[in-house]
């Protein structure tokens, strides 16, 4: 029901604007000029003045999120909000309904406050862009802001001031549902592409047209839930959580995120929602975050599930005593702080101080004195410009991960007739992905009809979608799939995941292709014909035994509205993939989690000592080879490591060098490669620098991201490609719990994909 788009039909009266312009003024937070003790002239906060007039319950409620999407509005809503009882609402997203609403507690509540709807805007409002683990593909922060503008400006042109996004919980592991919401495994990727989001969606100070207040989630550690099955715990020992999963955190602080939403998981015995060290502790106190703490849905109350608390009032008081500052869709703090209070559990101070941030947030977006949305100030949703960023996106998400032949770029002109096969070369709906409430699949282009379109009359698009949905295990349709290869040029194969497969409670233990799509497959390459397979997908699939049966293997993710006339671009050759992996794809669900910035150990793998399973002879007694991290049937590898991903170029990396060979704290280390395109197409490459600090008073990863840049070139062309590094990049949370950088030696690699690279050394002095 909460993930319905309400409809419009809201009993609210509807008053007319003269009067609301009088009334909304009365209580717009303002200077004030008053006299101090000693008769001086003092400007007073005017939120400071306006928490001074309110009452308990006119506290209490701005520090309540009201779900919203019932429609009509239950009746006991619209008059919580007239008697000021509810601060903030979740679900209501169209213009009349928010602003009918917002009505009723600009013009009828005592103060005048204005209301703060809240709407998860994952990955676009109307105009859907690639989920984010596949825009996280694109490694391209600036695509990623403007997407993220886009979908602020959509939102706020439908009445929403507030979105839950980004979500930059650090996740290894692909059997969890919501990694297709994340960015991926590194904290440095994540960190850069969140902080993008979050400028996308705030502009300059949450200031600019159409601006909604971002939410960084899930504070912290979600990402670790175990086994990958959804709102399990979280162990994540002490150095992990600050150097890994903390980090895109901090980054995000650093660049302004207004509000933070605590993680449903119990991390090692303290559920988020109470964990005061992380929230009052780590957040508000050291890294100075002034903005607001929202919790998870329902999460107060889930506290007393996990057996942390007996009761309400005791979820209330922990949550409260922890930093959370509002209460999501629970009634946790409405029935218990006044209580609570009473009791001298909590303070009035501390109610006072957390009613400032949310009444803060609300001047800051303007909203005392433009509390209503006129849509007509904004372009239209899915505007040729926003279908534009989203097409740029959709293209950029995609990875080329085989491409055998090569067999793609196809070529127009060579071609006569294509085969369109797979449940996922037509679903609409599917290809927008998870937490779409407001995409419209009437809006969405398929590869399908993208391809019949750009050849109609030129090249013959014969389509068989083989299987009904990507989990039929029916092979009714396979005839007419097999048919249409045969009298084709070139199979192109789109299968996958459908969205409902993905995202939060939608956890798979087995991630390889569902249903019978890796049999539709092989029986199609049996046919002989070249074959090029394009995954649609919210996670990283376990393809292993697809591998052999495409000659090519384009990764879509779910890519949105305009996925399929960018999966057309690039298999046509009018644009060059460029998708880079922002995640580890395993051979097998036996390797999760596999990660490229894992530890050492003691016995790391070594090629040339690992046995496999076939090659132990029956009876043979254990031998001193093969004493080292691996796997007797998987070995150590990915099926594809992080940072993978092909182009139509080749590209060569050379004359690595750095500009001296030890750099003190207060130097800058600059490192030059030349990068050339030795293929016979134009192609981009995406140069990755990684460092590992070799000894340290913790161990470090075997290689962590440091920077990248995305060159573009025709063939035979090269370009010189410099970085800077400095001791601050080097840094990590000590041994002894504080943050910087240790001296020593350092290895360096300059590199196309996480795993290999041209490697060199540096140190870092005292
Ligand atoms: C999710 C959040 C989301 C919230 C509101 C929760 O179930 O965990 O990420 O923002 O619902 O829809």
């Amino acid at each position: 029901m909460r993930r319905s788009t309400p409809g419009a039909a809201c009993l609210i009266l509807f008053l007319s604007e003269t009067f609301l312009h009088e009334r909304r003024h009365m209580n717009t937070p303002s200077l004030t000029l008053t006299a101090n003790s000693a008769g001086r002239p003092v400007l007073e906060d005017p939120v400071d003045v306006l928490v001074s007039k309110m009452t308990l319950e006119e506290k209490i409620g701005q520090l309540q999120q009201v779900d919203a999407s019932a429609d009509p509005l239950p009746d006991d809503l619209i008059e919580g909000v007239r008697a000021g009882r509810i601060g903030s609402v979740i679900n209501l997203a169209d213009t009349d309904g928010c602003n009918r609403l917002q009505r009723v507690a600009v013009v009828e509540s005592r103060l005048s406050i204005p209301l703060l709807m809240g709407r998860d805007v994952i990955h676009g409002f109307r105009t859907i862009f690639p989920i984010p683990l596949g825009q996280a593909a694109s490694w391209n922060p600036d695509l990623v802001r403007e997407a993220a503008r886009i979908a602020a400006l959509e939102a706020r042109s439908q009445g929403v001031h507030w979105t839950f996004a980004p979500m930059i919980d650090i996740s290894r592991d692909p059997r969890w549902g919501r990694i297709a919401e994340s960015l991926g495994e590194d904290p440095f990727l994540t960190g850069l592409l969140g902080s993008a989001m979050v400028e996308g969606f705030q502009t300059e100070n949450l200031s600019g047209h159409g601006a909604i207040l971002a939410c960084a989630k899930h504070f912290v550690g979600y990402g670790a839930s175990e086994s990958g099955r959804d709102y399990s715990a979280t162990n994540i020992p002490a150095n992990e959580l600050r150097n890994i999963y903390l980090e895109p955190f901090r980054k995000v602080v650093e660049a302004g995120v207004a509000t933070l939403m605590t993680s449903f998981s119990d991390l090692d015995g303290i559920p988020a929602t109470a964990n005061g060290a992380l929230v009052n502790g780590v957040l508000r106190q050291e890294w100075g975050f002034g903005g607001l703490v929202v919790s998870d849905w329902n999460a107060v109350n889930e506290l007393i599930v996990h057996g942390l608390c007996e009761d309400p009032r005791s979820a209330a008081a922990e949550a409260v005593l922890a930093g959370v500052d509002m209460e999501m869709a629970g009634d946790a703090y409405a029935r218990n702080i006044a209580r609570l209070i009473d009791e001298r559990v909590l303070s009035m101070s501390l109610i006072d101080t957390m009613v400032s941030r949310v009444l803060r947030l609300k001047q800051k977006l303007g909203l005392f004195e433009r509390p209503y949305t006129d849509s007509a100030a904004f372009a239209p949703l899915v505007s040729d410009n926003a279908l534009g960023v989203a097409f740029q996106a959709a293209v950029e998400s995609l990875v080329l991960l085989k491409n055998d032949g090569p067999v793609l770029p196809l070529r127009a002109a060579d071609i006569s007739s294509i085969a369109v096969i797979g449940p996922l070369a037509d679903a609409p709906h599917e290809q927008m992905g998870t937490w779409v409430f407001d995409g419209q699949k009437s809006d969405t282009v398929t590869p399908l009809q993208a391809l019949r379109q750009q050849f109609s009359g030129k090249i013959d698009v014969n389509y068989a979608p083989g299987l009904e949905t990507s989990r039929s295990r029916s092979y009714h349709l396979f005839e007419a799939a097999l048919e249409a290869a045969k009298k084709s040029d070139v199979a192109l194969v789109f299968l996958g995941e459908e969205s409902i497969l993905s995202g939060e409670a939608h956890s798979r233990a087995d991630i390889t292709l569902p249903g019978a799509q890796s049999e539709l497959l092989a029986q199609i390459k049996a046919l002989g014909k070249p074959v090029v397979t394009v995954v649609l997908a919210g996670r990283p699939l376990v393809l292993t035994e697809n591998l052999p049966h495409t000659d090519s293997l384009l990764y879509a993710w779910h890519p949105g509205t305009m996925g399929g006339p960018a999966i057309a671009a690039v298999l046509f050759g009018d644009q060059s993939p460029r998708g880079k992996l922002p995640a580890t794809f395993p051979k097998s669900v036996g390797q999760i989690p596999i990660y490229y910035n894992h530890k050492n150990t003691g016995r790391p793998p070594n090629p040339s000592d690992m046995i496999l399973i076939d090659d132990i002879e029956v009876g043979a007694r254990q031998t001193s080879l093969g004493m080292s991290a691996f796997y007797l049937d998987d070995g150590s590898d990915p099926l594809f490591p992080f940072g993978f991903g092909l182009s139509y170029g080749e590209f060569e990396l050379s004359n690595l060098e750095l500009s001296r060979p030890a750099i003190g704290l207060r130097d800058r280390l600059k490192v030059k490669v030349t990068v050339k395109n030795t293929g016979a197409n134009f192609g981009f490459e995406t140069v990755q620098l990684y460092i590992r600090d070799i000894a340290a008073s913790l161990t470090r990863p075997v290689k962590e991201l440091k920077a990248f840049r995305r060159v573009g070139l025709e063939p035979g062309q090269t370009e010189l490609v410099e970085f800077e590094l400095g001791a601050d990049d080097l840094s990590f949370y000590r041994r002894d719990g504080s943050f910087g950088s240790e001296p020593g030696k350092f290895c360096l690699w300059v590199a196309t994909q996480s795993d290999a690279g041209l490697q060199a050394e540096f140190t870092l002095g005292a």
